[in-house]
């Protein structure tokens, strides 16, 4: 298939255009360069910012050249904390990007679409496995962008897209260093980099209601992840698509504690963690309800804790 990659060049992006590419797709991918790194990827990427007053055009004149069997988009900005602090440029970036994404897959007949969503749309589930029907209400702007995403896709079937939104959970892991989350944004890249500069890794809250008292997260490697996209790629080649809606997670709860106990075993370093005060706007336990996905894509998490953690470390060493 000829699919369009946006945020090819990014540590999710690279992983799906490289599993793409051994399933024997063509892959363009288009890329501003602002998060994502060149040589993560054998090819040049299509310098384009999405939200900028010129993509419709210069996406057009891509499809022109292409036609595109279908797109996965991935290129957006993620970082909670910074979607507080500059709300306005997350929903430029994020609905601004998409919308102008869908204005020219609607103007070539481009009818394919997996969107990158989040559990940040749940906000604060409080079902031990959240499902995808969840009534959730994100509380950051970062989930508030997914969430109105999600709305855009579907709304898009007005012209006859066929959208799959993917949620996806904690995401962590590398097939190889290449392609290694080099970002220090979250709980495994961050405590690696501190064990890295002799530092000790830090547990945000553990005064939780949870077995341990530290925060429950599904954690979901990015070679899992990577899978599910083509299967929803596959999935809307089918006649009918019963469900726009997708958790990509593995159904299994992970406390920070265990996250740091297998980091532990991995890097063989004996550090003790720093206890430290609840995060803000955490919640408690966040674990995907993986039935639907299972059911309607066949697909399965091939990876647990301890292959994403040790895979995370053997990448960035
Ligand atoms: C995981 C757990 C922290 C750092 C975010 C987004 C979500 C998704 C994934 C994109 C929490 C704790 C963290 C540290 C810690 N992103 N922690 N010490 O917040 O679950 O999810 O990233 O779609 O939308 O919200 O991920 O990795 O920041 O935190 O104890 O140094 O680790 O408090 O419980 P989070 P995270």
């Amino acid at each position: 298939m000829k699919l369009l990659l946006t945020g090819g060049a990014g540590y999710i992006g690279s992983h799906v255009a490289a599993l793409a590419e051994r399933e024997g797709h063509s892959v363009t991918i288009v890329d501003d360069l602002s998060t994502g790194i060149a040589n993560r990827i054998p090819r040049p990427v299509v310098d384009i910012n999405l939200a900028s007053t010129e993509s419709v055009e210069r996406l057009s004149r891509l499809m022109r050249e292409t036609e595109f069997d279908a797109v996965i988009h991935l290129a957006a900005r993620k970082q909670v904390g910074q979607s507080v602090e500059i709300p306005e440029q997350y929903f430029l970036d994020n609905i601004g990007g998409l919308a102008n994404l869908l204005l020219a897959m609607r103007e070539h007949d481009v009818k394919k679409l997996v969107f990158s969503s989040s559990a940040a749309t749940y906000g604060m589930p409080t079902l031990d496995l959240v499902d995808e029907d969840y009534p959730g209400v994100p509380i950051n702007p970062y989930g508030q962008t997914k969430l109105a995403g999600e709305w855009m896709v579907k709304n898009a079937a007005a012209w006859g897209l066929r959208g799959v939104n993917l949620r996806y959970f904690n995401v962590a892991g590398s097939e190889s260093k290449k392609l290694a989350d080099t970002a220090e944004l979250n709980l495994i890249p961050i405590a690696i980099a501190q064990l890295k500069r002799g530092e000790q890794p830090i547990v945000f809250g553990t005064d939780y209601p949870t077995p341990d008292g530290s925060c429950i997260r599904d954690y979901v490697h990015v070679e899992d992840l990577a899978k599910a996209h083509l299967m929803a790629v596959g999935y809307l080649d089918r006649p009918v698509q019963e469900f726009a809606t997708f958790n990509v997670g593995t159904g299994q709860g992970a406390s920070v504690l265990e996250v740091l106990e297998e980091l532990r075993e991995a890097s063989g370093i004996e550090f003790e963690e720093v206890l430290a005060d609840r995060r803000p706007g955490d919640p408690p336990r966040l674990v995907a309800n993986t039935n639907r996905i299972e059911k309607m894509l066949g697909f399965k998490a091939s990876f647990g804790l301890k292959e994403i953690v040790k895979s995370a470390w053997d990448a960035a060493n």
